[in-house]
């Protein structure tokens, strides 16, 4: 046996013959490895640095951290990719001018598709900046009338530095009413109803500047629905005032001044403020095979968002939505839904519930704004018998996409109210494939769902 390995030299030069013959290739391959190597020595570095960077920094409580000190330095995260340009507009215009100060016609404008204010209504504040006071307002009121106690003759409505003004009441008197008020600081979304996506009173200043020169505009604006999740800019005068239209469109007047602030909102800053609007989407598998239960997470679950995915024909599929109230403390009115699921661009019907398409870029056709029909089921009551809504929606099957695997069949995305709702963690979808846990990808798509999963953002 030994023999056979004796090295007579012949071996080696044979070798080297080889060698030399294919030199281009050997060097060729060489590199390759070499490549290769790097590329998965590189990749295991990054993946690591990722997963520690997440373990570091991206930890809830972290998280809440970095949130808190972006949000002190005003810039909390207002953008919402389904809604870029969403904020509430609050437009100031002077319409006269009086004897010690002037008249102003107050608006409040909801730019956003599916963020709206319930009843107990928004609160709109602000700082003077001389010694203001107000006289009147028309159509809304000052919550508190503060000290205007060197005032003898003609007492002011209010003579605090930061007032506070709420809407009337819809049942208000005829002479304190004017057009877009008293609606309880109801304030709808625009998708939704967009004629009563205004709001607005008018108010009467004294001991401010009575020119465009001499008035300077009140500053620190703040919203309230009524609690905390808005943010406003400060007051910015516009170089063109605006016009206004009388009703027949034959003539147009002009504000003598007008100034507008843009408010934006943050879900991170109104659940600070433990608003109850919270909710989770979760399914499990029922004996059908179909997905069904839902469980709430362990964050505080106010409104349950059920999808399920209830028949599977040839052509067509059927999911059915159950929102159930679990707020003993709420009943919500108009409320809305936002999914999105890229099925949605072959809706074909869908019952019980109001339905729009919602296309922030134009290209695609994948979110949908769902909400309650007038007087029948706009009304989510609090938890109960009766607390909750549904609604079956049929969408027509592109066979090239459409599986029941690894979660497809549910929304990608959804916002009760215009809060995202907490997603599964990527365990908790029914159909999630068994195998492919040792790739690189099996690091990734936890990583995404979690931050998905983030009430935080
Ligand atoms: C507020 O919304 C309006 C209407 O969509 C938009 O024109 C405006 O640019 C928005 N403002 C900001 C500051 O996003
Ligand atoms: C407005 O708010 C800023 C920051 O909170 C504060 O520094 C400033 O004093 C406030 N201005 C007035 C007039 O209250
Ligand atoms: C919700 O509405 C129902 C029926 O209108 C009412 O009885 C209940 O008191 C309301 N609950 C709250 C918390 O407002
Ligand atoms: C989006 O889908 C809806 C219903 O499925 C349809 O009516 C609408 O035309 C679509 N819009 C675009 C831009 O594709
Ligand atoms: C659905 O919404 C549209 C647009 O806001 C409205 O015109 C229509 O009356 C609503 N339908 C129902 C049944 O509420
Ligand atoms: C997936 O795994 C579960 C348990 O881990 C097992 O019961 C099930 O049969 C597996 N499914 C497939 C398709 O392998």
């Amino acid at each position: 046996m030994q023999e056979l390995f004796v090295d007579d030299g012949n071996f080696q030069k044979a070798l080297l013959k080889f060698y030399m013959n294919h030199l281009r290739a050997i060097c060729l391959l060489e590199s390759l490895y070499f490549l290769f190597f790097f590329i998965y020595a590189f990749s295991t570095f990054l993946w690591f640095t990722v997963f520690f960077i997440h373990l570091l920094f991206f930890s809830e409580s972290k998280m809440f951290e970095m949130k808190a000190f972006m949000c002190r330095h005003k810039e909390c995260g207002a953008y919402d990719p389904l809604d870029p340009t969403g904020n509430i507009t609050i437009r100031w215009d002077v319409r006269s001018w009086v004897p010690d100060g002037y008249v102003a016609e107050v608006s409040l404008f909801n730019y956003q598709q599916y963020r709206h204010i319930q009843p107990p209504g928004w609160k709109l504040g602000w700082v003077w900046s001389k010694k203001e006071v107000i006289w009147y307002v028309q159509g809304g009121q000052a919550t508190e009338q503060g000290d205007c106690s060197k005032f003898k003759e003609i007492i002011p409505h209010s003579c605090k530095v930061n007032p506070e003004i709420v809407d009337l009441l819809p049942g208000a008197p005829y002479n304190r009413q004017r057009a877009n008020c008293c609606k309880g600081g109801v304030l709808s979304s625009l998708a939704q109803d967009p004629a009563n996506a205004v709001a607005s009173f008018e108010v009467s200043v004294g001991r401010s500047g009575t020119t465009t020169k001499t008035l300077e505009l009140p500053v620190n604006f703040t919203l309230k629905a009524p609690g905390p999740g808005y943010t406003c800019g400060p007051a910015t005068k516009l170089d063109e005032p605006t016009k206004f239209t009388t009703p027949d469109g034959s003539r147009k007047s002009q504000a003598h001044m007008t100034w507008t602030v843009t408010c934006t909102y943050s879900q991170f800053l109104a659940l600070r403020g433990n608003s109850p609007y919270l909710g989770s989407v979760m399914n499990g598998q029922d004996k059908n095979g179909l997905a069904s239960l839902v469980q709430c997470t362990t964050h505080m679950c106010p409104i349950r968002v059920h999808w399920h995915v209830k028949a599977n024909y040839k052509e067509y599929w059927r999911v059915k939505i159950t929102v159930t109230n679990f707020n003993y403390g709420m009943n919500y009115s108009q409320w809305n839904l936002v999914a999105q699921h890229p099925n949605f661009n072959s809706l074909t019907s869908i019952t019980s519930f109001n339905y729009t398409a919602l296309n922030p870029y134009g290209l695609m056709n994948d979110t949908a704004l769902l909400w309650g029909i007038r007087h029948y089921n706009d009304y989510l009551l609090t938890a109960g018998p009766d607390g909750y809504v549904q609604s079956e929606l049929l969408f027509r099957k592109d066979p090239s996409t459409f599986t029941l695997r690894a979660g497809w069949a549910f929304p990608r995305r959804v916002y009760f109210n215009g809060d995202k709702c907490v997603t599964p963690p990527p365990d908790a979808y029914p159909w999630l494939p068994n195998a492919s846990t040792k790739s690189t990808i099996s690091v990734i798509v936890p990583l995404v769902l979690w931050m998905l999963a983030n009430p935080y953002f």
